[in-house]
């Protein structure tokens, strides 16, 4: 039967019999689910057509597991018999005769003493009984006719997982204020066929809903990544920092390594950590004299280093590549700083990176990099330990805690690790450093001036934020754009960590 047969039914019979008990017996009296007539009664009671009172009953059930027991017997007498009469059985066979009910059945066999094993050999197992009762199936058999035993046999029953506590719900129904045998259907709309048969006048309107949501506009969403990039944007603004261009994704080698003191043999400079260019592969025109200070600094040192003891060899420094970190940009505009007489900055810069790396689910070749660096007289760890703190509580973290760490043109170098408050754990979240005299000082900024500076990915803390556990979700041709537009407009918390690709992708 129909919906509409259930409810023509329904109304009928409390018309004629002013009540119905028990909406299950009727629903077993039409042969339909209680769950059809169960849909009904809330639409009727919705429109007050029909009152309903919610009966509910808890009862004690057989779960899936027993009743494979009381069907094909309990685990220890289906484990017996799967042995032969005499001698002894391999678990390893038994296991493939017996499958789930194995690990279950030996157990509860052995603590019968149905069952002995073997010292010498741990696969042996042997029959001590001829003859099993299978108790167990007897008793789900009597519990399934609706017979109860004493609390200590429900509780291990229980404890086995056999039985279970299920809560039924009913409806007592009787008649509405506004019942009625027939609902009247009411018209939303006058049709042609309306009009040609003339039965618009007696039509009844269904009510405008005021309340009703509307269409859902097509509009332009917003992309974490970009979202989480304009915040940092305004932190790094509001704190009184300038952005560098980083219009430049190609870079030589010269301004992404070697001028950062990153020697030529260094092993991110392998070419499975960079990606370098066949066209053009090389930039020739680079300072020159600035190039022979950087060349000196790498081979014999100076400015109080001893250097590396290498052949620098400018070849290498002009080969171009994407650039691997944003600290490309940063070298380029410190050494602009000295071109025009130095002055105290701040900088910052958010923009592309790419390694050749394996991509995983937190790992691509091309990520975002955001980097932050100052440079001004007399700098100390201190500074660097406090704009960072003030930097991170922006972001909404103020826990931070450093590890000291090497980067080849900061010394010392630390890595961030911040308190997430939500997923209540430490995590890694940057990187950090006070340049090198041996970067500063052949660039030619004044003795006595420091540069403090940090890194970090933009994808981290937005995956962080935006509880996305999988970084190919977030950037890249994987990105859902369905999710993106159904994101809700504010982050709460984050304490929720989306699983939903969970042996997904
Ligand atoms: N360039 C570093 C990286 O790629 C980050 C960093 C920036 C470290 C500035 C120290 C100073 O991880």
């Amino acid at each position: 039967p129909s919906s509409e047969d259930v409810e023509d039914e329904l109304l009928a019979h409390l018309d004629a019999n002013a009540e119905i008990p028990d909406s299950r017996s009727f629903a077993s009296s039409l042969g339909v689910p209680h769950r059809d007539v169960e849909d009904v009664i809330k639409r009727l009671c919705a429109f007050r057509i029909v009152g309903s009172t919610d009966m509910t009953k808890e009862a004690l059930v057989l779960t899936d597991e027993a009743k494979g027991y009381v069907a094909r017997g309990s685990p220890e007498v289906q484990f017996v018999a799967a042995m032969p009469p005499k001698g002894a059985a391999s678990k390893a066979a038994l296991q493939e005769i017996l499958g789930d009910v194995f690990d279950v059945g030996l157990k509860a066999a052995a603590k019968k003493q149905w069952i002995g094993f073997d010292k010498e050999n741990e696969d042996l197992v042997t029959r001590r009984v001829k003859d099993t009762k299978d108790e167990l199936q007897e008793q789900l058999k009597r519990l399934e006719n609706g017979e109860v035993f004493d609390d200590k046999v429900m509780e291990g029953l229980k404890r086995r997982k056999l039985i279970t506590k299920e809560k039924s719900i009913w409806y007592s129904l009787k008649k509405g204020p506004e019942f009625v045998v027939k609902r009247k259907t009411l018209a939303t709309d006058v049709t042609r066929d309306h009009l040609k048969s003339g039965d618009w006048k007696d039509l009844e309107f269904k009510d405008y809903n005021y309340g009703a949501q509307g269409q859902p506009i097509a509009i332009g969403y917003s992309q974490p990544l970009l979202e989480v990039l304009e915040a940092i944007q305004n932190i790094f603004v509001e704190m009184g920092f300038s952005e560098m261009p980083t219009n430049m994704f190609v870079e030589s080698s010269f301004w992404n390594f070697d001028a950062l003191f990153q020697p030529q043999q260094h092993p991110a400079r392998d070419s499975h950590d960079t990606f370098f260019l066949k066209a053009p592969a090389t930039t020739p025109q680079l300072p020159d004299d600035y190039l022979e200070k950087v060349k000196q600094v790498h081979q014999s040192g100076g400015y109080g280093s001893k250097g590396y003891g290498y052949d620098w060899k400018r070849d290498e420094a002009e080969k171009n590549l994407l650039r691997t970190h944003t600290t490309a940009v940063s070298t380029r505009m410190l050494y602009k700083v000295v071109q025009n007489s130095f002055a105290p900055k701040r900088y910052y810069s958010i923009d592309r990176v790419f390694r050749n790396e394996a991509v995983d689910r937190t790992h691509l070749a091309e990520f975002h990099q955001i980097e932050g660096l100052i440079c001004d007289y007399g700098l100390t760890l201190g500074d660097l330990i406090g704009v960072l703190e003030d930097f991170f509580s922006r972001l909404g973290m103020s826990k931070l805690r450093f590890k000291p760490a090497y980067n080849p043109y900061t010394e010392p170098s630390m890595e961030i690790f911040g308190y997430h408050e939500g997923l209540k754990k430490w995590m890694e979240i940057g990187n950090s450093g006070m340049f090198r005299p041996e970067v500063l000082l052949p660039m030619g900024l004044p003795e006595g001036v420091n540069v403090i500076a940090w890194g970090l990915s933009l994808e981290r803390p937005t995956m962080i934020l935006n509880g996305i556990n999988n970084i190919r979700k977030l950037f890249g041709p994987k990105v859902n754009f369905k999710v993106i537009k159904n994101r809700p407009m504010c982050r709460l918390g984050c304490s929720k960590v989306d699983r939903s690709s969970a042996g997904g992708d």
